[in-house]
């Protein structure tokens, strides 16, 4: 059994990788800024670790000793630079395994959005620990959750992404390709790009809520110049944060999460999951 450290771990991806790793029987340590996150941590039979990754020298004896490492962290402007930081701590230790989550933007030709900020932390990454595995999932099948407020009181999602289509992934695959990556470094020195079994667009989506809940629920597509504007008053997010979802929204737009892999089902030895197993163990959460 490995001991194991997880960044990000009360996260979406952290969360369900942490209780993969638990009943695996791993022994798993968490990184929390703290509050709700250490009493989320320790029931889910992690050791919490209280951490501010915009300092990560303050925690730094406690992420020594780990076989390996889950590198994440949430979006922010120098996103790069903290997992820079944290990557020269880990690289000065002995060469624990990390398996840093990504995004497929960082892949792109030029990366785009979050992804140019992905590819630094990558190739930082590279350059300073030899075993380590990249995975670069497209966007997440749960990122529909984050709409289920208009959807429950407006009957309708706005997002800029037009008839573009991602292969979108449940983050249940991600946490199931990176437990394995953790844990067996025949992984390391690989990309993963992580996709679901198909693209979906807005339009799946919306018919999917409509048949869900039996009514009907209404697709609007701005264009990206009105959302650029309209995105941080409607969303309450900053201009930084809107402005990199509208510049991955205009390349979705264009193709470029359209392509599927074959990632998950090479990894995990189980086919992704399709968008509608998420809405079906998502009905209480759009009904609610
Ligand atoms: N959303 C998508 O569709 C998508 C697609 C591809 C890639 N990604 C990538 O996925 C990553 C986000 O993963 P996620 O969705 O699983 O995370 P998440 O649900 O957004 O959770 C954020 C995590 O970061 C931690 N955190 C935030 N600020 C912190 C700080 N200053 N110090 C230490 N920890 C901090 C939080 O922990 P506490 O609150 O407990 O401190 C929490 O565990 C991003 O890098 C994003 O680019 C997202």
């Amino acid at each position: 059994m490995s001991k194991l450290l997880l960044f990000a771990a009360t996260g979406r991806v952290g969360s369900a990788l942490g209780k993969r790793l638990v009943a695996d029987g791993h022994e798993v340590h968490g990184v929390t800024r703290g509050g709700a996150g250490i009493k989320k941590l320790t029931e889910a039979g992690i050791t919490p670790i209280t951490g501010d990754i915009r300092n990560p020298s303050a925690f730094a004896n406690s992420i020594t000793g780990f076989d390996a490492v889950f590198l994440a962290s949430a979006d922010a402007p120098d996103q790069d630079r903290q997992e820079m930081a944290v990557i020269d701590l880990l690289a000065a230790q002995d060469a624990p395994h990390v398996v840093k989550l990504s995004a497929q933007s960082a892949g792109l030709p030029p990366p785009v959005s979050f992804g140019v900020q992905h590819r630094a932390s990558e190739e930082h990454l590279a350059s300073r620990l030899k075993s380590h595995t990249i995975l670069r999932p497209v966007f997440f099948q749960q990122s529909i959750l984050l709409m289920k407020d208009d959807i429950a009181r407006k009957s309708s999602i706005t997002v800029p992404m037009g008839t573009g289509q991602s292969a979108m992934v449940n983050i249940h695959d991600i946490a199931a390709v990176a437990a394995c990556c953790l844990t067996d470094r025949a992984h390391s020195g690989k990309t993963y790009t992580l996709t679901g079994p198909e693209p979906v667009g807005f339009a799946d989506v919306v018919a999917a809520l409509s048949d869900l809940l039996g009514k009907k629920v209404k697709y609007t597509s701005p264009p990206a110049p009105i959302a650029r504007i309209v995105m941080p008053f409607a969303t309450g997010m900053p201009r930084w944060q809107t402005n990199q979802i509208v510049d991955l929204m205009v390349a979705i737009r264009r193709g470029a999460q359209q392509q599927v892999t074959a990632d998950v089902e090479t990894v995990t030895g189980t086919p992704p999951r399709n968008i509608q197993s998420f809405f079906e163990d998502h009905v209480a959460d759009f009904t609610a």
